[in-house]
């Protein structure tokens, strides 16, 4: 395996599937298979969540309302995602932790480090919840955040389509996909793929960050074996 600690960052929206909001139970059920997949395989999984198919911090300040308690919705939201996950997954006996950025001790651990790479050790898969506790900031930079604490190998960044396009390759047919990515030409030009924070804190920390399409069964071991899948950002 070329990469024995992974972060798994999956958007809110991935688990609504085609109803566009909520949570769809066989995308979810189709997410914890793939992850089961990587645990069976010995490789350490830590999970961020975003909650975009329940709220969305922006799109509600965008909408006149306050954009901190709009963030505050929204980490809610990843919870309510994060415990949908992790129900998923014992379900399949894949033992899991979530562990949230703002406290709430009856529902799930607060946020330890060291806590966190105790329960990786011991083979658990870790979703981290509330993104970084922190209006302002999305949940790419909580992974990216994250990514770095835990000293993970690579942050897998699972996305509809399967990489990076010059341009939206729904919309035009000759776009072209790109293997690699340097960190500066993702910021350079623009690429919404995550958001400029969690891309400088990457290329600060040089963690490499694969963008890739999860859907496609097989593509995640693929990611991990190190087979080019996806589009590669690097240094
Ligand atoms: P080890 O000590 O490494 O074996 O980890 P562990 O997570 O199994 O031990 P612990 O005794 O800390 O946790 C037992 C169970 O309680 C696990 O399911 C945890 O997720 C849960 N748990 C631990 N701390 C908290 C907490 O603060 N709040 C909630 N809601 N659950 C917790």
């Amino acid at each position: 395996m070329k990469y024995k600690r992974i972060l798994l960052k999956l958007s809110g929206e991935a688990l609504s599937g085609d109803q566009g909001y909520g949570i769809n139970g066989e995308v979810l059920d189709q997410i914890s298979d793939e992850v089961m997949t990587l645990n069976e395989m010995g490789v350490e999984v830590a999970i961020v969540i975003g909650g975009g198919n329940i709220h969305r911090g922006v799109a509600g300040a965008t909408k006149g309302m306050d954009r901190t308690t709009s963030d505050h919705m929204g980490m809610l939201a990843t919870i309510i995602n994060s415990l949908a996950l992790q129900d998923a997954l014992e379900r399949k006996g894949v033992y899991t932790r979530v562990l949230s950025a703002i406290k709430m001790q009856e529902i799930c651990e607060p946020y330890i480090r060291r806590r966190a790479v105790r329960h990786l050790e011991k083979k658990r898969v870790i979703i981290f919840a509330a993104g970084t506790g922190n209006p302002y900031f999305t949940t790419d930079t909580a992974a990216a955040l994250r990514a770095n604490e835990i000293d993970a190998d690579l942050i897998m960044k699972a996305t509809k389509v399967d990489g990076i396009y010059d341009k939206d390759p729904v919309l035009h047919k000759d776009a072209v996909k790109f293997d690699e990515l340097k960190y500066i030409e993702v910021l350079n030009r623009g690429i919404k793929v995550m958001d400029s924070a969690a891309i400088s804190l990457c290329m600060d920390n040089d963690i490499e960050i694969r963008v890739f399409n999860m859907f496609e069964k097989g593509n995640i071991q693929k990611v991990v074996i190190g087979e080019q899948i996806g589009t590669k950002v690097v240094k």
